[in-house]
């Protein structure tokens, strides 16, 4: 039996609705194989924790998640409560960094019975790979006043070490796809960091001659992502290329509630962490109508992460069949709730064993 030690962190808003439903799932895949165990263990790092201890995670926090198997994430934030950069960078954003957590990899792909707000989408599959440790995400600057005046100054910070990785990540998994990657680039408008970008972009390229790359200017790629994306296959992207890029990818997927990511540690040293590109939905919270798809899909990438691709094929499988049927959540134009498409799917599943 292989078991697997997850730590769940629920977080804020509808994280603590799409977790629970995700890990519903994942106990109904994990009998579907038969050899699989999970065993989860819940943490409460929020906003609520926050104001309770005046920390977003304990120090003692982070070395327990560092034995687990995988972290699985619903959101961060509650900017009612807490300002968002005081959660974000004390949770999510410490997480990704101390646990190396260098790329992020957030799939887009036209799932059946979901209406995309395209009029006529061909059919899509792409995977964006963000580099997920720096760039336009770095504590380098500050803020200056003087007098009256005041300026805040926001460094990027690009290595010439993390932006190879990114991309070598990103070559190496079109080499298991279409064998196309792109690289989102401002190289026109971005005086050091984009044309440095580009620079290391073609030497990696030159690395993998069986691969086809292009470079497209991140603003012209937005546009693309609307219009043509089947036209894709990898994208490599900085961190907040990425970021913007992967809702407009959620978008043309007919909902921000169904986008999947995975935070992937690559040296094997700290746990990877799995969770969804949507926030904590505060204007839903509560209403029982989150979509669990997003979570539920981020599952699946988990299943991938640890070699067991049959079964997240399967989980796949089931998700589209669910779609298909029609059962969607308001988000989507549909009006099931959490609990209705999550049971759907756990029937679905079972159905399998
Ligand atoms: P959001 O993704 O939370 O919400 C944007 C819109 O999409 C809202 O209308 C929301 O209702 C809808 N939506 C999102 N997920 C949905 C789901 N599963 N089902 C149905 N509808 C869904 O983004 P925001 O409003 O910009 O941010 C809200 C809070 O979440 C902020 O505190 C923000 O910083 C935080 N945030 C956290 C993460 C994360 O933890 N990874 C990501 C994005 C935003
Ligand atoms: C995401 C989110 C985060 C990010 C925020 C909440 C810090 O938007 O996971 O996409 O920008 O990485
Ligand atoms: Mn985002």
């Amino acid at each position: 039996m292989k078991k697997l030690a997850i730590a769940t962190i629920p977080g804020d808003g509808i994280g603590k609705e799409v977790v629970p439903a995700a890990t519903k799932v994942l106990e109904a895949a994990a009998e579907v194989h038969g050899g699989l165990s999970f065993e989860f263990t819940d943490f409460p790092y929020s906003c609520e924790y926050y104001l309770q201890h005046g920390v977003m995670i304990p120090n003692e926090g982070m070395k327990r998640l560092q034995n687990f198997d995988a972290l699985f994430l619903g959101a961060v934030g509650n900017p009612e409560i807490v300002p968002d950069h005081v959660s974000l960078w004390g949770l999510l954003i410490k997480l990704r960094r101390e646990f190396e957590q260098v790329i992020n990899l957030r799939p887009a792909k036209l799932l059946p019975g979901i209406q995309s707000p395209l009029a006529n989408p061909k059919d899509f599959d792409l995977m964006v790979v963000r580099e997920n440790s720096e760039g336009e995400y770095s504590e380098v600057g500050g803020r200056m006043y003087r007098g009256n005046d005041e300026i805040a100054i926001q460094n990027s910070v690009f290595s010439r070490r993390g932006t190879e990785r990114a991309m070598d990540y990103a070559f190496n998994l079109a080499s298991k796809r279409k064998k196309h990657v792109t690289s989102a680039t401002k190289s026109n408008g971005i005086f050091y960091a984009m044309p440095f970008w580009d620079e290391v972009f073609n030497d990696v390229a030159k690395g993998y001659p069986d691969i086809k790359s292009d470079s497209q200017h991140i603003d012209a790629l937005a546009s693309f992502f609307v219009t043509r994306p089947e036209r894709f296959d990898v994208i490599v992207a900085s961190n907040l290329f990425g970021d913007i890029l992967t809702d407009i990818g959620a978008g043309i997927m007919g909902s921000v509630g169904v986008a999947p990511a995975a935070n992937i540690n690559v040296n094997g040293k700290y746990p990877s962490m799995f969770e969804p590109v949507h926030g904590s939905a505060p204007d839903i919270v509560g209403k029982g109508i989150a979509n669990p798809l997003g979570q539920i899909w981020t599952a699946k990438m988990m299943l991938d992460y640890f070699e067991e691709e049959e079964l997240g094929k399967l989980l796949l499988d089931v998700i589209e069949g669910t779609t298909e049927s029609g059962m969607l959540t308001p988000d989507l134009g549909g009006n099931s709730s959490t609990e209705e498409v999550t049971d759907e799917i756990v029937r679905r599943l079972r159905e399998r064993v």
